[in-house]
């Protein structure tokens, strides 16, 4: 992803997602046991790009935990890629950046620490009991590798047969991964706030509730490109997203295993609920009629966080002005066709809101 601040600056939408999971948060904090003493709270934030979709909401838990631990030093945990832009966070999280438009938490709170974590979720990224509170926003969808070709779409959501189920299946062993480290991790008493990706009750996903299909739209813009003979089908395959929107059955399958690995491990889905929320910048559009606008801000926010994919898709033996040309033309192509139908085109987020527990006899 593009870094210097651009993920948060362009990404209304997901900051309008975690916000929403105020709620969720205010009920695992209520449900610990949070005495004031000489240890680290810590708080861990996975997936967290440039921190800034989820800095308000960090504010909130840092407050939460100050009302009932005065004197307790927290620690908030940035985990992230190991090329992730962690300077940018930095500069966000000091204030030292413009784009929060509020005075930094650090400035309202003192004995609060941030460190960073450039270590993948798939593998354990803190100490074993070390983590009290962890949060993730549409980070866990990202498997862990890719299984195997989509031989006529971009993403799973558009795969069939053999193909979809290679991808049902590394999915399904992800979420084991992630969540087994994340036992691991979390202190006995400890929760998890998880926000994913998901395709819910009524099979909806991102950019897929009404109106134009937004994964089917990258998919179709980019065979048009192939049948214009700008990008080879060599090219065409190498792009796939290695995502996986998982349903609400795939998320709470390893709880309800009293012999599986993640029961025995004293994890606990204590809740687990669907929401959309809607796009933003549509809803923008809807109120100002401002078309130029909408297409520049709806398209630079998709492009935040699949133009690498696309980029990386292209032969490496095309120099980088060419790949980034081509990469131009594709949303360039998007674009027109946003500002075609501007009113069916919006990115709705579709997500399951979950909280798991560590019991606290491990
Ligand atoms: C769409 S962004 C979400 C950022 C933020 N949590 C939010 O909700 O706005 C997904 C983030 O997950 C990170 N990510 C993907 N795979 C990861 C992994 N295996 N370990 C840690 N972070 C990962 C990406 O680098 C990216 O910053």
């Amino acid at each position: 992803m593009k870094g210097g601040g651009y993920y948060s600056r362009v990404n209304r939408g997901t900051k309008q997602v975690i916000s929403d999971a105020l709620d969720l948060v205010e009920t695992a904090i209520e449900g610990m046991l949070i005495e004031d003493s000489d240890r680290v709270f810590a708080i861990a934030d996975y997936g967290a790009a440039d921190g800034g979709t989820s800095y308000e909401l960090v504010r909130n838990i840092i407050g939460m935990v100050r009302a009932r631990a005065p004197k307790r030093p927290i620690v908030v945990n940035y985990n992230d890629l190991p090329k992730n832009d962690f300077s940018a966070l930095f500069e966000m999280i000091h204030g030292e950046d413009e784009i929060l438009g509020v005075k930094s938490y650090l400035k309202d709170y003192d004995n609060v620490f941030i460190l960073a974590s450039g270590t993948s979720f798939y593998r354990q990224a803190f100490p074993d009991n070390s983590i009290d509170l962890g949060f993730s926003s549409t980070a866990l969808h990202w498997l862990s590798e890719k299984p195997g070709i989509i031989s006529d779409h971009i993403h799973a959501v558009g795969a069939k047969g053999s193909e979809l189920k290679a991808f049902a299946v590394q999915a399904k062993k992800d979420w084991q991964t992630i969540l087994l480290h994340r036992a691991k991790e979390l202190v006995p008493g400890g929760k998890l706030v998880f926000i994913n990706f998901c395709i819910d009750e009524q099979g909806r996903y991102l950019g897929n509730t009404a109106g134009v299909n937004m994964l089917d739209t990258y998919n179709a813009i980019w065979l048009e490109l192939v049948a214009e003979g700008t990008v080879t089908n060599e090219e065409y395959t190498n792009v796939v997203f290695p995502q996986f929107y998982r349903t609400g059955e795939e998320f709470a399958a390893p709880f309800s295993d009293p012999n599986g690995e993640v029961c025995k491990a004293g994890l606990n889905l204590d809740q687990i609920e669907s929401r959309v929320v809607e796009c933003p910048h549509a809803a923008t559009y809807r109120e100002t009629k401002d078309l130029d606008s909408f297409v520049r801000a709806y398209v630079s926010m998709l492009r935040s966080w699949s133009e690498s994919t696309f980029y990386n898709g292209l032969d490496p033996s095309r120099p980088p002005d060419e790949r980034n040309r081509i990469v131009d033309l594709f949303y360039g192509k998007y674009e027109e066709r946003v500002r075609r139908t501007p009113e069916e085109h919006a990115m709705d987020h579709v997500h399951y809101y979950m909280m798991i527990s560590k019991a606290n006899v491990p």
